[in-house]
């Protein structure tokens, strides 16, 4: 249970003042979620040592790390939850499999189903599913069952589902998934694709499923049979790590790259321009969708202040086996700031060049289109052929085809 002594607010007085931003900022949009958020306590779902302040802004908790300090597990950020209910469609008397356990969200999803739904939620890691088990009986919710299981399997016992939240980060659909989902069923799930991950609301499209909504979001990664992580390389000491999610990439010969943003680099300045404030997300998805080999780079700020990277967390970057070119960006005014790209080592020249036409493509075809087209192929299917730009994702279970069109009609 979160909260101590220090606190200057109470419980209840922080759960009404998120509840009320969520409200504000068009994140909770339904009389039944909005009820959701003011009834559950998420404190008592929170570790001793969160204050009531932490606990109730609107961030993510970290409630478990691994060895190497990553964290595994945590309680989402109030936004994320909030939209995801909304994108599961929720009805009373709902059955939903919730992936990903911690007590909290279950609890809200309760709260919408309502006495005649039924929610099954499960995790990995024992430690989580005994602490959301507590939390869940001390807090009026022991309806909600709660197991410890592989996301790969889901949970047959339960299903069919009306919903299936995965609040994970997935690189894949397993057939458990979709064998229990209900003809009309939503699956809800943040999967990554060449690094960006997208929270997708799927559901059934004849043979596939189809993304109707889609937002940017994080989540831990999946452990167990689904684990895919990303590669990660050490670049200019360890200032700088570079990420591939990409099996053809990972082909290439990487270990040429290690000193290249050592040495000298060229810059070259787009005609594409963007207010302050603006978000980057159709243009890191536009620039990981193409046939190039693709990675993200994680730039140090303390230590290599001078790259500049666009992004400091994760820059889009075309790669080659000697060379590297990212996204940068500069100031002009104040209401401008300017698209551009620096490329490192021998092969610098044209992969800039490419960057700088990739960017003006994204501008002139891509920027005010409601993004591209996602769609998911269970194995045994595959995406029908396209003339339009497209992403494919291939992993063990499913293939995830990411099509951007010019206009509204979709491949
Ligand atoms: C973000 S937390 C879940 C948050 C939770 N739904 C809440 O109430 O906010 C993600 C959880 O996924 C779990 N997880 C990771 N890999 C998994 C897997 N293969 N199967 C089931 N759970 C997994 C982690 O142990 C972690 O507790």
């Amino acid at each position: 249970m979160a909260g101590s002594a220090l606190d200057t607010i109470s419980d209840d007085e922080a759960r009404a003042r998120l509840v009320d931003q969520l409200l504000a900022d068009g994140r909770i949009t339904s009389p039944a979620v909005e009820r959701a958020f003011r009834r559950v306590p998420r404190h008592l779902f929170a570790p001793d040592d969160v204050s009531i302040d932490a606990t109730y802004a609107d961030d993510v908790i970290i409630t478990k790390r691994g060895p190497d300090g990553r964290a595994t597990s945590s309680i989402s950020a109030p936004w994320l939850q909030a939209m995801m209910l909304h994108a599961a469609r929720l009805r009373p008397g709902a059955r939903v499999l919730e992936i990903g356990s911690g007590g909290y969200n279950a609890a809200l999803i309760a709260e919408v189903v309502g006495p005649h739904g039924n929610v099954t939620s499960i995790d990995i890691d024992p430690d989580v599913t005994a602490q959301a088990r507590a939390a869940l009986d001390s807090t009026g919710y022991p309806h909600v069952q709660v197991a410890t299981a592989d996301a790969e399997t889901g949970r047959p016992a339960a299903a069919p589902y009306d919903a299936v939240i995965v609040t994970v980060e997935a690189s894949d659909i397993p057939p458990a998934w979709i064998d229990q989902l209900a003809p009309e069923g939503i699956l809800v799930v943040p999967l990554r694709m060449r690094g960006n991950t997208r929270c997708l609301t799927l559901t059934r499209e004849t043979n596939h499923l189809i993304a109707i909504d889609s937002i940017v979001c994080g989540f831990v990664p999946m452990r167990g049979a689904a684990a895919n992580s990303v590669t990660r390389r050490a670049l200019r000491g360890d200032d700088v790590t570079l990420c591939i999610d990409d099996p053809d990439t990972q082909a290439l010969n990487f270990d040429a790259q290690t000193s290249t943003l050592n040495g000298p680099h060229i810059e070259a300045w787009s005609a594409v321009t963007t207010p302050p404030a603006t978000s980057f997300d159709s243009l890191h998805l536009w620039l990981a969708s193409q046939p190039h080999p693709y990675g993200q780079l994680a730039v140090d700020r303390d230590r290599a202040a001078d790259l500049e990277p666009q992004n400091w967390v994760a820059c889009p970057a075309l790669l080659t086996d000697d060379s590297i070119t990212y996204l940068t960006i500069r100031r002009l005014d104040d209401t401008a700031w300017q698209f551009g790209a620096r490329g490192y080592g021998p092969h610098a020249a044209p992969l800039t060049q490419h960057l700088l036409d990739l960017i003006a493509d994204w501008d002139r075809h891509h920027r005010n289109t409601p993004g591209p087209h996602i769609a998911v192929y269970p194995n045994g299917t595959i995406p029908p052929p396209t003339d339009q730009p497209r992403l494919v994702v291939a992993r063990r279970h499913s293939t995830t085809a990411i099509t951007w069109t010019t206009s509204r009609s979709r491949a």
